[in-house]
């Protein structure tokens, strides 16, 4: 069995910034109650012409960068997105052809905020099972395209983004393990309906709607059984771990999680003051920013953890 590394990590946030006190305009919030309850400041929003395969396009070209691979060395992408630019093709085929990377597998995940988790996952096993060797695992979001901002529920939590790194086989261990779930009994909680259909049977826009209380709850359960899952599979304690790298939902769901795993807060990377919830593309933007600012170092051992709509929730255990 080959082993799989992260050998690059990428990142990119859209230039334009929206703040909290920006919502206070138009909506009935306020800069303090969207930091209390969620931790968040402001987050990034993309412009006219961007998608999420334009920025898909830039992160992953950084990470490619990083691992000193060019786009024809890659024979997999894999991206992970509830915001496509098209229903289809995938945001993988035109994140290919954005690379010029004349042929290899692409197809998309969704597993809504899980959904980079899971495209590390399937690479894993792709490379394990010798059916790739250098591969593009990217989450990029789009949200700011499919929320409601009359909804201040939603619209105040949510940013764009996208985060990339590069998986190539190796002789060395990388991923220690995935643990990917899902229980779609959950689906009413957090969803968007299907935007051809709506639009069609009642001329409507199809948003993200969610029921954030309730998720709230599960999701820290959630997120604390597949801790224990994590480190238990790998016959490891909490104090091998050296990073935290969460989904970045809310400041209050990330510190409970840090406090299961008896880590300080200066062990977990937290973006979701200057970035907001970016879905996918929240865990990647984070270990890009920790790898690059010299936080991460090699040879560490990595958490990363996410839960999002479906409900689908997942881990991975990396040593970088
Ligand atoms: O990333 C995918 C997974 N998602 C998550 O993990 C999200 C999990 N959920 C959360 O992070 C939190 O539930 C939220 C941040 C979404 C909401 O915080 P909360 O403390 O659970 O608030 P709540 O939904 O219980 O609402 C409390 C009150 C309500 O008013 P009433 O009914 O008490 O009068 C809401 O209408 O806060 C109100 N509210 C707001 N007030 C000001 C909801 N949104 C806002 C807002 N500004 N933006």
């Amino acid at each position: 069995m080959l082993n799989a590394k992260i050998t690059g990590t990428g990142s990119y946030l859209p230039e334009k910034i929206v703040s909290n006190k920006d919502f206070e305009s138009f909506l009935d919030t306020s800069d303090e109650w969207i930091f209390a309850r969620t931790g968040i400041k402001q987050r990034h929003v993309i412009a006219d012409n961007e998608t999420s395969s334009s920025m898909a396009e830039i992160a992953a070209t950084r990470a490619m960068q990083a691992a000193g691979v060019v786009a024809n060395d890659i024979d997999l992408i894999i991206v992970a997105t509830s915001s496509p630019d098209r229903v289809f093709p995938s945001t993988a085929c035109l994140l290919q052809a954005r690379l010029k990377i004349n042929d290899c597998a692409a197809f998309d995940v969704q597993a809504a905020c899980s959904g980079f988790i899971y495209a590390l996952g399937i690479a894993h096993q792709f490379i394990k099972a010798g059916g790739a060797k250098k591969a593009l695992v990217i989450g990029s979001e789009a949200n700011s395209r499919i929320l409601d901002y009359s909804d201040r529920s939603t619209c105040v939590i949510f940013g764009d983004g996208s985060g990339a790194v590069v998986l190539e086989a190796s002789e060395e261990v990388g991923i220690l393990s995935t643990h990917l779930h899902s229980d779609g009994e959950y689906q009413d909680l957090l969803y968007i309906n299907n935007p051809i259909k709506d639009q069609k049977q009642h001329g409507e826009q199809a948003f993200m709607r969610m029921q954030g209380n309730d998720v709230y709850k599960v999701a820290v359960k959630t997120l604390g059984r597949i801790v224990d899952e994590t480190l238990e599979s790998n016959g490891l304690r909490k104090s091998d771990v050296d990073w935290l790298i969460p989904h970045q939902a809310n400041i209050r769901i990330i510190s409970s999680v840090a406090k299961r795993l008896e880590m300080p807060m200066s062990k977990v990377v937290v973006t979701i003051e200057n970035q907001g919830n970016t879905s996918s593309a929240s865990v990647p933007l984070a270990l890009d920013l920790a790898v690059r600012d010299g936080r991460i170092k090699k040879g560490e051992i990595v958490l990363m953890e996410a839960f999002g709509g479906g409900f689908v929730w997942g881990s991975a255990l990396v040593k970088m």
